[in-house]
């Protein structure tokens, strides 16, 4: 296992939103340049106390409850040992049998969980590529079927033997028309966004963003620590492409409802916490 982020505050957003993507566009093709694997057993800390295991506790009510991404991890974790689904499980369980998937990592051990689950669900069509992601994604989409891609970085900027970075791929995927979700992440509340204006360079598709930064009681701070923990100042979004204006929407509502639910809650170092949202489009 690669990722050891998973099931933190980043994760709830990001899923949320893949799962609002995923339920509305039912696409034919999914792929995903950093896939993670398939399933983590959940860890009790604080973390995730302030991530997935406060989000079961505190979504009840609408319209978190009935969110896709609150049935499919709820699913998950009442498992006995619970588990956390991955992004690409998360895709493969809404979506089966129905769509061809691309999921890619360079971690030899996500590969192996992950072609492991695509055998468990009956997956007909379900290439695990153990290379780079950005490198895969691109050779894999066609400019006919239109495909939802995922692009979730480990670094944003890198690029292997000529393939594109991963935010140079989203501005190619949001200019191809396929449906785009990527997400950035940050340390310093004036990085806020960053990651639209870098793909907004490189295509002319309408884009729409959702920025959660954490806040000790609504005051920013510049000390943040992304890849660390959810401390006051570190903040991530996720960027939209080519998605309905039911999905904006539907996006937004659950944005304020998470805003809502997370109002006053302590933060993983025990300080009261707040989250600022910020929501565009362009
Ligand atoms: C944060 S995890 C992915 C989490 C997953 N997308 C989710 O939301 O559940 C990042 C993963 O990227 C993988 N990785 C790093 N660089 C990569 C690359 N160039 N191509 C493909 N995978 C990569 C790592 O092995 C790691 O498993």
């Amino acid at each position: 296992m690669a990722n050891h982020h998973f099931g933190k505050f980043a994760d709830i957003w990001k899923h949320l939103v893949l799962n609002e993507v995923l339920a509305a566009a039912k696409p034919k093709r999914y792929a995903e340049t950093h896939a993670g694997s398939a399933a983590y057993p959940i860890v009790d800390d604080a973390e995730r106390r302030y991530g997935v295991l406060g989000f079961l506790e505190w979504s009840g009510s609408q319209p978190l409850a009935s969110a896709p991404y609150t049935h499919v991890v709820s699913e998950f974790a009442s498992k006995q040992p619970p588990e956390y689904p991955g992004s690409a499980l998360q895709a493969m369980r809404m979506l089966g049998d129905d769509a061809a998937y691309l999921l890619c990592d360079l971690d030899p051990a996500s590969a192996s969980d992950l072609r492991t689950w695509a055998a468990r669900l009956g997956l007909g069509n379900c290439e695990v590529a153990e290379r780079d992601g950005m490198a895969a994604v691109r050779e894999w989409m066609t400019g006919t079927t239109s495909t939802v891609v995922h692009i979730d970085p480990f670094d944003p900027f890198a690029r292997a033997n000529g393939a594109p970075s991963a935010v140079g791929l989203a501005a190619e995927v949001a200019e191809a028309g396929h449906v785009l979700v990527y997400w950035y992440g940050y340390s310093v509340p004036a990085e806020r966004a960053w990651a639209v204006e870098k793909i907004r360079a490189g295509t002319t598709a309408p884009v729409w963003w959702g920025d959660f930064l954490a806040t000790t009681d609504g005051a920013t701070r510049d000390d943040g620590d992304l890849g660390s923990a959810t401390s006051a100042g570190t903040g991530s979004g996720v960027v939209l492409a080519n998605v309905s204006a039911d999905v904006v929407g539907r996006c937004t509502e659950l944005a304020g409802a998470l805003v809502a639910t997370y109002r006053d809650k302590r933060l993983p170092s025990g300080e009261p916490g707040r989250l600022d949202l910020a929501i565009g489009a362009a």
